[in-house]
């Protein structure tokens, strides 16, 4: 045999093995080729020149409505719920010693806010507004700010000409040297007495992520479709919603844990609190409906709008009978 032939015969046989492993994948069906659209549905990230805003607009006026019914019980009436996350108010603070760190004082630019809002909130249902809808509350939110007029509407082309007031407070890293165009950073690998297991840490109570989220699928469902299982044959239909769930429809649970406090108290605690009470109903309906502070501590609660009264009572009975999960 040549050099030539055993080369080719190698070659040939690399080959076979290609065409062997692409077979392979074909008959197992594994995974494929995104769609335009499936691809359109996650890139959704805007510049900070408006490059990747969508069509569409919105006003002050309408933001005040869309924030009314969507961001208040978290960001407080006027953006100012400082306990919680402000939205609005500390511009000119950075500097200072009491720096308060808001949209306003904080973002360099407007169509970051556009991208968080439409990315993240409202918190815990993501991408559940509209680009109208995003456009209208940022706008409203900067007018909290009175980084915009009453009169604004926030479109494509307005929106990158805001000009934020922290518009030039931001210093890029620049790092220590250039490598390939890009910074590069400074870290001391450890070479002894190094960690031996790191511990994965946080502060929210266990299985919050999992009661807060559900299915992650249903969040994206709308987004892009993805390969999933038909439901089992013969499950039940949904009835109405149990005031367990409805405290995770309308992001109650952002702030209250069923056994553990967060910014509210346990729903659990409220539970012993109130058992024997024949008065809790009227009350606890009152408070949540308005809002306060001074029960369990100084950190108000928002006024919470958004259950409908029977959502309310629902949510009342769940909780006066033990918060109990399923
Ligand atoms: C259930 C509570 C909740 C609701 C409702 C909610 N948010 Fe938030 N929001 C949060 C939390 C929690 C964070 C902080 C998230 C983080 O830091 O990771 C946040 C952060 C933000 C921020 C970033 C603030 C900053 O200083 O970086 C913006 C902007 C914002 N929310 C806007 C909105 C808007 C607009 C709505 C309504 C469409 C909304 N949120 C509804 C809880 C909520
Ligand atoms: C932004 C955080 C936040 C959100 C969202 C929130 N709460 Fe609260 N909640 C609190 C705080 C803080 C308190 C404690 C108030 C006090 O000390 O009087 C509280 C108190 C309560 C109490 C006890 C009231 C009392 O007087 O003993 C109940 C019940 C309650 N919340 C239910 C709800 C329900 C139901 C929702 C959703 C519709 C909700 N909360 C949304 C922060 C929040």
């Amino acid at each position: 045999m040549s050099r030539y032939d055993r080369f080719a015969g190698a070659a040939a046989a690399l080959a076979l093995i290609g065409i062997a492993l692409a077979a392979h994948a074909r008959d197992y069906g594994l995974g494929h080729p995104a769609s335009a659209q499936q691809i359109a549905g996650w890139d959704i990230d805007v510049r900070p020149d408006g490059t990747g805003l969508p069509d569409g607009q919105g006003s002050v006026a309408d933001g005040e409505q869309v924030y009314e019914a969507n961001c208040a019980a978290c960001h407080g009436t006027f953006g100012d719920s400082n306990e919680y996350i402000a939205l609005a108010g500390g511009v000119g603070s950075l500097a200072s010693g009491a720096p308060v760190r808001t949209v306003g004082s904080k973002l360099n630019y407007a169509t970051t806010l556009f991208d968080y809002i439409n990315r993240a909130m409202p918190f815990p249902h993501s991408k559940s507004l509209s680009a109208d809808e995003v456009y209208a509350v940022a706008a409203y939110v900067l007018n909290l700010n009175d980084i915009v007029p009453a009169d604004f509407v926030a479109n494509r082309q307005t929106l990158p000409a805001v000009k934020m007031p922290n518009r030039d407070g931001f210093k890029p890293f620049p790092g220590m040297m250039s490598v390939r165009g890009k910074p590069d950073v400074r870290n001391t690998a450890c070479m002894k007495d190094c960690e031996k297991a790191v511990a994965i840490t946080g502060q929210l109570p266990a299985g919050f992520v999992e009661g807060m989220y559900g299915d992650i699928r249903d969040n994206f469902r709308g987004l892009a479709t993805m390969n999933e299982a038909p439901p089992p044959a013969g499950a039940a239909p949904a009835g109405a919603p149990s005031g367990h769930a409805l405290t995770q429809q309308y992001g109650c649970v952002a702030c209250h844990g069923t056994d553990k406090a967060i910014v509210g108290p346990a729903f659990r605690d409220v539970a012993r609190k109130y058992q024997g009470d024949a008065t809790a109903t009227a009350h606890l309906t009152r408070k949540i409906r308005e809002g306060g502070s001074g029960v369990w501590g100084s950190v108000p609660m928002p006024p919470q709008t958004g259950p409908s009264d029977v959502e309310l009572t629902a949510i009342i009975q769940w909780v006066l009978a033990g918060a109990k999960t399923p």
